[in-house]
């Protein structure tokens, strides 16, 4: 495997995304807590960062106890590291070089530039410049105003490079990685969706033996890849929970409870629609919804779990972006909002974690749920949030205004389906407003409530835009909506983009 050093750059998971694409299997670990180097581990990238090594107290790392003794590829803020350190100079660059840049000059003998071309278009985003490389340091690639764009220290595996090979504009990026991980680290490139079930499957026989699992399960791609894996290692001795927190999807509880079954999970269903319901009575702030709905399905799964006799494990879908953020060297972030509030260990069960999917991102995900195949109904799903309806009901919510919110959603992603357009958005759904609005149908007036679609696009949920849905599309799901949804006479569509606004109302 490779190892990842963050030192903080956004680009970081973005270089782990890459190295697994070349079917190598890679680690993100902050700078400051270095893993220890085990045979496995066959090369090291460290990272680019927000910081300048010109900074006092900016992010360091003992690089003697890392140097000839493997391959070591910095980017951007490593290669400033690597230079800075044995005594080249880094100096603030006149103009903040940012964006495509040409490798003029390219040195194609030197096996991390294998294959590449001259002049190849790199992706440049500095604001430090390497002017001067220490005694024994190379120069194998420059482009106009960057001299030292890329280096190799002499008789050692040791690199570093300005650009970034991880973002897509760096048009051989891809190349210059395999020249790296395959080429010069000498890595096998058998990490795929079957490898991995087979080892995760193994493993998890290993570790679980015949001891239970209880799983609560969501319907999403997460908890379903994750339950799948862990059944096909332990069979009947995991249970899975699934709640009907009356906050879902129309029909949704049915489908998806269906969809488990044939999958051959054993699936308890829990209708717990009306204990919600009454946690939720005239709650009107969106954090305190959050916690009520924790705080029942925390008290809705431990009653299931503890019908299960002798239960030691808790399964999760836990993915590797939640679990490289909590490590990750940026200082904590404020709190938007509590998203990870539901469906977390209460800690009064003691029940010990398993977690099958903690080192795979999303995509990947999706992969071995096809490896698995899981119907592409669930594979193919878009993301819906824990609290459900709850936070697209602004205001307080009733039993009847989750009716007619489920109608108003049914008619919107059936029509996303029937045209065509369901998986070119990354995330859809509507939004009851709590405000009336007038209008005339036939001779009366009427004043009803008023429905906002919306429908994103996004890689991760961090950043999202609005689809520019036609508007043919958008007159006829009006049309249907008002006709066919009692109580609604007015529809609009959300047009903004996160930030600033979020991808939910609440
Ligand atoms: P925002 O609204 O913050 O949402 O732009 C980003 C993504 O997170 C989902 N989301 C939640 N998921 N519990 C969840 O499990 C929550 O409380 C929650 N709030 C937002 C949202 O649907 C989107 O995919």
């Amino acid at each position: 495997q490779i190892l990842i050093l963050d030192f903080g750059s956004q680009y970081t998971q973005l270089i782990a995304r890459r190295v697994r694409e070349l079917n190598v299997y890679c680690e993100i670990h902050p700078y400051n807590n270095v893993p220890e180097i085990t045979p496995d581990i066959k090369g090291i990238i460290l990272s680019g960062s927000p910081c300048s090594v010109r900074d006092e107290g900016s992010p360091d790392l003992d690089l003697d106890a890392l140097r000839g003794k493997l391959p070591i590829l910095g980017v951007c803020y490593g290669s400033q590291l690597l230079a800075q350190k044995y005594g080249g100079e880094v100096l603030p660059s006149e103009i903040r070089e940012y964006g495509r840049a040409n490798l003029d000059h390219i040195d194609l003998h030197y096996d991390l530039l294998k294959e590449m071309t001259h002049g190849s278009q790199v992706w440049m985003s500095h604001g430090d410049t390497i002017k001067t490389l220490p005694v024994g340091f190379d120069v194998i690639a420059s482009t106009t105003s960057v001299k030292v764009a890329a280096f190799k220290i002499q008789n050692e595996e040791t690199y570093g490079i300005q650009f970034h090979p991880e973002v897509t504009h760096s048009l051989e990026g891809k190349n210059l990685l395999r020249n790296f991980v395959v080429g010069i680290c000498g890595c096998a490139q058998d990490w795929t969706s079957d490898m991995f079930i087979d080892n995760t499957v193994a493993e998890l026989k290993a570790k679980i033996g015949s001891d239970k699992v209880v799983m609560g399960l969501s319907g999403g791609v997460d908890s379903s890849v994750a339950a799948t894996l862990i059944h096909r290692a332990i069979g009947e001795n995991l249970t899975c929970v699934f709640v009907d927190n009356g906050l879902l999807r129309k029909n949704e509880y049915e489908e998806v409870l269906e969809s488990y079954k044939t999958l051959g999970l054993n699936v308890i269903g829990v209708d717990a629609k009306q204990r919600f319901y009454v946690a939720l009575a005239g709650i009107s702030d969106p954090e305190t919804k959050r916690k009520a709905i924790g705080r029942v399905f925390i008290e809705v799964f431990d009653d299931e779990a503890h019908k299960i006799d002798g239960v030691k494990w808790l399964g999760q879908g836990t993915i590797y972006p939640d679990v490289i953020e909590s490590v990750s060297v940026k200082g904590p972030s404020a709190t938007i909002k509590s998203h990870h509030n539901v469906g977390g260990l209460p800690d009064f069960m003691k029940l010990s974690v398993v977690e099958p999917l903690n080192t795979l991102f999303k995509d990947e995900v999706r992969e071995v749920g096809r490896a698995l195949e899981i119907p592409e109904t669930i594979i193919g799903r878009h993301p819906f949030p824990g609290p459900g309806l709850a936070i697209r009901i602004l205001g307080d919510i009733t039993e009847e205004k989750v009716k007619t919110l489920q109608e108003v959603d049914a008619i919107f992603i059936q029509g996303l389906k029937n045209h065509g357009l369901y998986d070119q958005v990354w995330q859809a759904g509507a939004i009851l407003l709590p405000i009336q609005s007038v209008g005339v149908m036939g001779d009366e007036r009427t004043y009803e409530r008023v429905v906002a679609l919306r429908a994103v696009g996004s890689v991760d949920g961090m950043t999202a835009d609005w689809i520019h849905l036609p508007y043919e599309f958008l007159g006829k799901m009006s049309n249907e909506i008002i006709n066919r949804v009692k109580g609604v006479n007015r529809v609009v569509y959300d047009i903004s983009s996160k930030p600033p606004a979020t991808i939910e109302w609440e």
